[in-house]
């Protein structure tokens, strides 16, 4: 049993996703079609650029899934749709959409939230159909989502049931990646651009630590003013600006706060397991930190391929599979939330 097959797509931001999963896990198709080029030249998202190119991609995206998976519409069980959090004039391409498609084609609806899709790339695998499932994350799952909008540890009881034990309190692990390059000259988006120049090199400062000792929440605002700090600094000394040894020393900062909590949570609750997700869990600096700290405690971390962490429809598919197994299916009134949060059911 494969369990039910579903089109899911995922344009809350500037990724146009449509991913066909069978069973919430294995993935048949995954089209993704990204705008990064386009906002290079702006050096950022312009809200109204990113729902035109949405506009623009959502038919061939979905085309091109089916295609790959080789499937007819009469082969699927639903279509599923990031419903929020996410850039308003974009959310409302994939919503409108998908309940255009769940009509025609008289399917069920399934909504996703993108943070929690975020969580379920931990359940995806390319296994082909004939290839046995790998485990599935265990429970209770200690969840550390660090994307471009947000910083969030979550602790997931079981599926659909979250309970947020900290988040940031002012910018988001990946903006502030996103910052910095700007501020060090660096190509957008920063994360990747930062992460590349630290490589092999030694930080060229210790950067300050924000102080929200006694909770789960972070702060990283404060290393974009001391980046900017630092690179006036070199300029009025008139030296040249040490770009690479300055993004090491921004990366370390921030893998050291996302370790430090991560690691002391899943300590204190005894979880299962941790798993990372959200274009920040790319970082390989991060993956290689949380790992050596966990290990200390003989905890084990799970972490999705980079391109399964960064946005895409799969996530949204394998979300939508449990949903649709526990019976949830949404109204054909369904409406696209920019601010959405979470389910906090208890966890
Ligand atoms: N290797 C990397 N190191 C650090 N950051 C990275 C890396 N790769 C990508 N990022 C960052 O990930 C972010 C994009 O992630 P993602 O696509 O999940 O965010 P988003 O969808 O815009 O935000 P959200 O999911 O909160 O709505 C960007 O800020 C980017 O700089
Ligand atoms: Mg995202």
């Amino acid at each position: 049993m494969s369990g039910p097959r579903i089109l899911a797509i995922e344009t809350s931001c500037d990724e146009t996703g449509v991913a066909i999963v069978s069973g919430g896990r294995r993935i048949e198709a995954n089209q993704v079609a990204s705008q990064v080029a386009i906002h290079a030249a702006t050096g950022g998202i312009v809200p109204e650029v990113a729902a035109r190119q949405q506009l623009r991609w959502m038919v061939p995206t979905t085309q091109a899934a089916l295609e790959e998976a080789q499937v007819e519409w009469p082969d699927l069980d639903a279509v599923a749709v990031t419903c929020g959090p996410g850039l308003i004039g974009s959310l409302l391409v994939g919503v409108s959409f998908a309940k255009g498609l769940a009509m025609t084609h008289r399917l069920p609806l399934v909504a996703v939230n993108h943070i929690e899709g975020h969580i379920y790339a931990n359940w995806l695998t390319d296994a082909s159909a004939s290839e046995p499932l790998p485990p599935e994350p265990p429970f209770p799952l200690l969840c550390l989502v660090v994307s471009g909008g947000h910083t969030q540890l979550v602790l997931m009881g079981g599926h659909g049931r979250y309970r947020l034990l900290g988040q940031t309190v002012d910018d988001a692990a990946g903006e502030a990646f996103d910052k910095a390059g700007r501020l060090l000259g660096l190509p957008y988006p920063g994360g990747p651009a930062i992460s590349q120049a630290a490589q092999g090199s030694r930080p060229a400062t210790r950067l300050p630590r924000a102080r929200t000792a006694g909770s789960y929440d972070f702060s990283f605002s404060g290393l974009k003013t001391a980046i900017l700090r630092e690179v006036a600094g070199y300029r009025e000394r008139g030296e040249a600006i040490p770009v690479d040894g300055l993004a090491a020393a921004f990366e370390e900062a921030v893998v050291d706060a996302l370790a430090t909590k991560t690691a002391a949570a899943a300590e204190e609750l005894g979880v299962a397991a941790v798993a990372l997700g959200g274009g920040v869990a790319a970082n390989a600096a991060l993956r290689a930190e949380l790992r050596s700290r966990l290990s200390e405690i003989g905890v084990s971390l799970l972490v999705p391929p980079p391109e399964w962490c960064t946005d895409n429809g799969a996530m949204i598919g394998a979300a939508a599979g449990f949903r649709y197994l526990a019976g949830d299916q949404a109204a054909p009134s369904l409406e696209a939330t920019p601010n959405l949060a979470l389910p906090w059911l208890a966890a």
